[in-house]
Parts: C-alpha cells; structure tokens; sequence
C-alpha cells in the first residue's frame, strides 16, 4: 500500500489566490489594502529567510508588507516602543515579531505587548484563551494551516482519535484545541510519555511537531491513518558536504501503513505562511468592522 500524499504547496497556493481575490471588494469598501507588519530582531539566516518570504507573499496578495528590522542587540524598551508605534497604525492590521528573539528579550513580555485583534500569530495569551473557550479570535498559523488539510482530506473529523506529538505553545497545544474543537477524541503526547508507539498506533489521526528527525516509524501507526508532519529537521544527505530537510515522521515507512500523509518539504511548510495572510486578512475585516470572507 501506498499513501496519498497531501500536497499542502498546492492547497496553500490555492488558498493564496483566494485570498488575493478577496482584497479589491476590501479596497472598495475601505480605500486601502489589508496590511502586515513583520519586526525581525538580528540577523539570524532562517529567520531572514522566512521574513523575506512573508513580505514577498503579502505583496502577492496584493497586500501592504512593512518590515522592521532592529540590530541584534535591540532593547526590550526599543522593541516594545516599535510594537506600540504598529499597535497605533491604522494602516497595520496583522503584528508579526519573529522568533525567537535574542536572549537579552523577554518573548512574553514582548507578545503580551501585541494588540490581540492584529495578533495574527495567535500567540497572545487574550487569544490562547479564546481558543481555549471556542470564541472568534486568532490562531496560530502552523496548526490551523494543519486543520485544513485535515478537513480537506478527511471532512468531518467528529469522533476520531488524534494524537498530537508536541506541546509547544505554538504548535501541540492549540493543535490539540482545534482537534477538540472538531469534536476529536485527543491524546497530547511529549517526550515523557511511555510507549509512544503504542499510543501513536491508536490514532486516526497523527500529527507530528517534536522536532525530532523521522522518528515516528510506519509500525508505529495504524493502518489507514491520515499523517501531518510538522517538522522541518535539516541533517546530512547522502552526498558528502550536502544537508536535506526530512520531517518528524520517517515518510517511506509510514507511507507503505497510513492513507494519507503530508511530505517535508511542501506539505506542512506552504501553509504556514498562506495562513498568515489569511489571519490578515480575517483582522483587516474585523478592524473595519466587515464580515471576514466565506470560505477562508
Ligand atoms: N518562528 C518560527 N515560526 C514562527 C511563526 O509562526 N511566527 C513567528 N512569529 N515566529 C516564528
């Protein structure tokens, strides 16, 4: 048996084009276009990566991209001054601090800081909580980017076992919520727990965020399982001197047990930042006081 694989590159393209076609009808009834301000403090290259391709995107869309870049030895009072400058623009719907941040910065002082109605990461504790009760706010972008592909390919998700492995704040955690949220029967999973695989093997659904290198094996998983691998773990290639990306889950082994699974990279990956830009789009609706598009 071999799984489908789940093409979130193409899913996320999808939901980018959708979004771009959203803003014309937002520009009429508002006489601007949605904007997204991303703060990078330091030069760290993955993180420089990642800032420049959410500008990139923003543009795509259609959207408006400020960047705000601080030297690595920014202070806590310089940062907090640039998000309450962005807390007061008009013209900023969606605050983006990219993490993590250098050591002399508190990251909770910082997010705390965020207005929670532009907190597109969903990382403010006002919006943890309205995840945590069921109320409309913010969510983090990797595990609703993850949900959507996972109502994609399933539909109604509404009984079935899930079993996160992670509990990050930012993604095992409100994973979990949005999984009960679909009416899952949920386990979290972390690196304390015993018999992982025997836990692992009673899931429906798998979703992987450990951070751990192909670590969950094809005799872990149940037959049949739908797989979303979150994890992006770059180790040695075959060729001498070269580096790949493999993922939390070990793709060729859990492809031949579970029906679907999503691949490293171009699966998990696209829909984190296409979500960002939906998540901005959803706060310049509710800014404007607008219903948020049907369908995003
Ligand atoms: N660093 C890695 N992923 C993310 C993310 O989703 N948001 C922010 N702000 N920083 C990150």
């Amino acid at each position: 048996m071999s799984a489908d694989r789940i093409d979130g590159k193409a899913f996320a393209g999808g939901l980018r084009e959708r979004l771009a076609a959203t803003v014309p009808a937002f520009t009429a009834a508002t006489g601007r276009v949605p904007g997204l301000a991303v703060v990078l403090v330091g030069e760290d290259p993955a993180s420089s990566v990642y800032v420049r391709s959410k500008g990139k995107a923003t543009v795509e869309a259609g959207m408006a991209s400020f960047e705000h870049k601080l030297p690595a030895d920014a202070t806590q009072a310089e940062l907090l001054a640039i998000i309450d400058q962005l807390n007061r623009d008009d013209a900023v719907d969606g605050i983006l601090v990219q993490l993590p941040l250098p050591k002399q910065l508190d990251e909770q002082t910082v997010i705390a800081a965020i207005d929670p109605d532009k907190d597109v990461d969903g990382f403010h504790i006002a919006n943890a909580g309205r995840l945590a009760v069921g109320q409309p706010g913010f969510v983090p972008c990797t595990p609703l980017g993850c949900l959507m592909l996972l109502k994609d390919r399933i539909g109604d998700l509404s009984g079935l076992e899930a079993v996160v492995i992670g509990r990050s704040n930012i993604v095992g955690k409100p994973m979990a919520q949005l999984l009960l949220g679909e009416s899952c029967t949920v386990t979290i999973a972390h690196s304390r727990t015993r018999d992982l695989p025997a836990v692992v093997r009673r899931a429906d659904i798998v979703v992987a965020a450990v951070g751990r290198p192909e670590m969950v094996k094809g005799d872990w998983l149940k037959a049949g399982a739908v797989v979303i691998d979150v994890g992006i773990n770059r180790v040695a290639g075959s060729e001498a001197g070269k580096t790949k990306l493999v993922g939390d889950v070990d793709y060729a082994s859990a492809a031949e047990v579970a029906s679907a699974i999503t691949p490293v990279p171009g699966g998990v990956g696209p829909m984190t930042i296409a979500v960002l830009l939906r998540n901005t789009v959803v706060a310049a609706h509710r800014r404007a006081g607008l219903a948020p598009p049907a369908g995003l």
